[in-house]
């Protein structure tokens, strides 16, 4: 398909590391239990790898240790496997000396000791018609996995790759690279943030080669019912062209690129840049079970819920008490989420990949039909009862007020493999000679289905992508070459963004009434979908860059690389520059 192709354009651009930046860093506190074993408090992600370290490093069974997590002060993927160390640390120190050892990592150890996100460099070859129709992709991720071959560098990438767009012709490879670096793990978004930037520069040198419009190549490709995405899901429900086009007339597109067009005329040392970006995030749940149950105390009809999942402000005990409540018909504050423990929890999976929240409360809907069913001859026995009273009476009737379900890859409900679909338009003003600018407006669009809770879906969407704008614009890091070590291991030179980086009109919106057929209660995923959608920015602020490049007559394609940091992005204005105004 490549040789037919009537234009082929090829590259290499890079996605580099990013640190989790959890407020909470790592910390285990460990208490020899007067049976030989350990009782743990962790920040944890997935309390089951705790365990096993534990009893592998005291060589102790795994049931004589229980760990407990309240919620975490942030995870993002860094507490899945880097709080197991921690905890082998501490819970050895408290074995040796019998008493109860705490261990909380100061931020530069906690930067220098964990793995970051994986580092790729992609390579491409894309192969496509005059029209900036694609008609083949060849393309390697290279990914810096650190000292071991744990994660292989995949992330399902695959999944991911080929974003929104239908891509008859694709070969991927992920080629793992090892290094002198701590592991990589984990980050929000992992793999799929860089693998969705990878397929967004490879289409942005497309347009960039045909001199065309960025969108319009972009809509020529999107993908809709019935294709089939390289991960090979065939695809029911897509709603790509939907929330383009709803985009496109909310924010007035051609409109906004004609008042860029006419500042950039007439401005030689500010430029404008605008850009319109697409995405979609895969659901897949294979593999995630989460042990949950809901318990009813008898003398106040209060229930309490214990699940597998951990709490880390992605919303999880919120949603699974509204679920709770909705289900039972029962008021919000008469019930209450307890700590994740391994005394009842344990054989659950880590909380990440942003359907614990999803399966978590689908299993609570499962419990509470469970138990409503088992009510129902008490209530029976009543007249128009309160809740109240129903407990009361199944108390006296010796019902079990408990119930307990753990989601099985067999529920279709919710379905395998959905997509949240996605778009977004970034403003940005660039100061040429410096290379600082503004994001003037950012506005993004995003389907979430029938959200549960729209204020925490909001917040997910506005952290998700402010977290991509740190990973595409601002969090560079430096190692030395020659051992590996962190040399940026502080706020004073590793920059996540604050508050003066944010867009200065910044909206966030739902599609609505689109429920999602497949999801729990109709809803969406949504944690880590908007971390991609960050680029956003950064292929906005290309646009200025090109447009100061423009009048050095310079429209050939440059690859730029994230994070576009101010000084990437003043370089490659002045690369031409230093010739126009030195005459050199
Ligand atoms: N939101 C907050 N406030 N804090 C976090 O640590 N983690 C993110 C996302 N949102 C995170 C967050 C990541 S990395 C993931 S994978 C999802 O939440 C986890 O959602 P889940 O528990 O529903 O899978």
């Amino acid at each position: 398909a490549m040789a037919t192709a009537p234009h082929v354009v090829s590259g290499t651009v890079r996605c580099n590391d990013q640190y989790n930046f959890h407020l909470e860093n790592q910390a285990a506190l460990c208490i020899p239990t007067d049976t030989g074993g350990m009782d743990i408090m962790a920040t944890t992600q997935w309390q089951d790898t705790c365990i096993e370290t534990v009893s592998q490093i005291l060589g102790i069974p795994e049931s004589r240790i229980s760990v407990e997590t309240q919620r975490l002060g942030g995870g993002f993927g860094g507490k899945i496997y880097y709080n197991a160390p921690v905890c082998g640390m501490a819970a050895l120190a408290a074995y040796v000396t019998n008493r109860p050892v705490l261990m909380n990592l100061d931020l530069h150890t906690n930067m220098q000791s964990q793995g970051k996100r994986t580092h790729y460099v992609f390579e491409y070859q894309v192969g496509f018609d005059d029209d900036g129709r694609i008609i083949a992709i060849v393309a390697t991720g290279y990914g810096d996995v650190g000292a071991l071959l744990f994660n292989k560098g995949d992330e399902y990438t695959v999944g991911y790759i080929d974003n929104v767009y239908n891509i008859p012709n694709f070969k991927w490879t992920v080629q793992p690279v090892k290094t002198n670096k701590p592991v990589s793990t984990a980050v929000r978004a992992p793999g799929t943030a860089p693998a969705i930037y990878g397929m967004e520069c490879m289409i942005d040198h497309v347009a960039t080669y045909l001199k065309k419009d960025h969108l319009q190549v972009r809509k020529l490709n999107l993908m809709q019912d019935g294709d089939t995405t390289l991960a090979g899901v065939v695809l029911e429900h897509c709603l790509i062209k939907d929330v383009v086009a709803q985009l496109e007339a909310q924010v007035n597109i051609a409109q906004r690129l004609q008042a860029v067009s006419d500042f950039n005329k007439n401005n030689r040392w500010r430029k404008r840049g605008f850009h319109v970006m697409p995405n979609r995030y895969a659901m897949v749940w294979e593999g995630r079970f989460y042990t949950t149950s809901i318990y009813v105390n008898h003398g106040d009809g209060s229930v309490h819920i214990c699940h597998g999942g951990v709490d880390m402000g992605q919303g999880i005990n919120t949603k699974a008490i509204q679920c709770c409540a909705y289900k039972l018909g029962i008021p919000m504050d008469l019930i209450t989420v307890k700590p994740t423990s391994t005394i009842v929890n344990t054989n659950s999976k880590y909380s990440a990949g942003s359907t614990t929240t999803g399966l978590v409360c689908l299993a609570i809907l499962k419990c509470c039909e469970d138990l409503l069913e088992r009510l129902a001859p008490s209530k029976a026995k009543l007249v128009n009862p309160s809740w109240r009273e129903i407990i009361k009476q199944a108390y006296l009737d010796v019902v079990d007020l408990r119930a307990h379900y753990m989601p099985q890859i067999k529920d279709k409900y919710p379905s395998e493999h959905y997509s949240s679909w996605g778009a977004c338009t970034a403003e940005v003003e660039l100061d040429v000679l410096t290379g600082q600018y503004q994001i003037t407006q950012v506005d993004y669009l995003n389907d979430t289905g029938t959200s549960l809770n729209p204020q925490l879906d909001i917040g997910q969407l506005e952290g998700g992508f402010i977290m991509g704008l740190g990973l595409f614009l601002t969090e560079g890091f430096k190692f030395d070459p020659m051992t590996g070590q962190l040399l940026t291991d502080g706020t004073w030179e590793y920059k996540p963004p604050l508050g003066k980086d944010l867009p200065i009109n910044f909206n966030v919106k739902f599609m609505r009434n689109v429920p999602n057929p497949t999801g729990v209660l109709g809803s969406k995923i949504v944690g880590e979908a908007p971390v991609s959608t960050g680029a956003c920015v950064l292929f906005a602020l290309k646009r200025a860059v090109e447009a100061a490049r423009a009048e050095q007559n310079n429209t050939d394609w440059f690859p730029f690389h994230a994070p576009a940091t101010v000084e990437s992005i003043q370089t490659a204005c002045l690369n031409d520059l230093a010739q126009y105004t030195f005459g050199n």
